[in-house]
């Protein structure tokens, strides 16, 4: 399975990915990794791993539309058959997404539908949920709106911060993504 990795930041998630996959955990090749971030550290990562990167800027482009047709052609470029939003913190739109018709996942620190959009952790900690998570979904147009394919339950500790919270859901996202990755290679999804 040829898979195109989506990024914007540090790259935790595509490393869980590069390391199940050296580890032989998961029988799949990163094909590519594209970011929106020329110094997104995701990038040193997928070097690092040998995975061709490529940046695509959304300043380059005049509309929201060329952006997108750019990065679904580097995309296709590497003939995926599953694309990866690992912390890309950009909404796509028809003009991406029409081109790889249920192939499209992302993974979202919250457990859906709840607190969609930016800063999932700290509005779980501010509604005061005891229960909070990670979800891996299908991506459609609406933002974090897609069709679940399978979560992470994470308790919400006395004393949690964003940042303690975070690191605990992230831990299960790495473990998540592989095994939702692995699933849809098998034809489980
Ligand atoms: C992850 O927590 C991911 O769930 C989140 O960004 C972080 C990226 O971390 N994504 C979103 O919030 C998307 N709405 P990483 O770059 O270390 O994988």
């Amino acid at each position: 399975m040829r898979m195109v990795v989506l990024v914007s930041g540090r790259g935790s998630n595509l490393q869980a990915i590069l390391d199940a996959i050296e580890d032989g955990r998961l029988a799949a090749e990163v094909a590519a990794v594209i970011s929106d971030v020329p110094d997104a550290y995701a990038l040193k990562r997928a070097e690092r791993a040998g995975v061709p990167t490529y940046c695509i800027e959304k300043r380059d482009y005049s509309s929201r539309a060329d952006f997108e047709t750019a990065l679904a052609d580097c995309a296709e470029g590497a003939r995926p058959d599953l694309i990866v939003l690992a912390g890309f913190m950009r909404v796509l739109g028809e003009a991406f997404l029409d081109r790889f018709p249920g192939k499209v996942i992302n993974i979202h620190p919250s457990l859906l539908p709840s607190f969609r959009g930016l800063e999932a952790q700290r509005q779980a900690l501010e509604a005061g949920v005891r229960y909070a998570g990670c979800t891996v979904h299908f991506v459609d147009l609406g933002v974090d709106s897609g069709l679940i394919i399978d979560q992470r339950v994470v308790r919400v500790l006395p004393g949690d911060d964003v940042e303690t919270l975070s690191a605990r859901i992230l831990e299960q996202e790495h473990d998540l993504l592989v095994d939702v990755i692995r699933r849809f290679g098998a034809g489980l999804v």
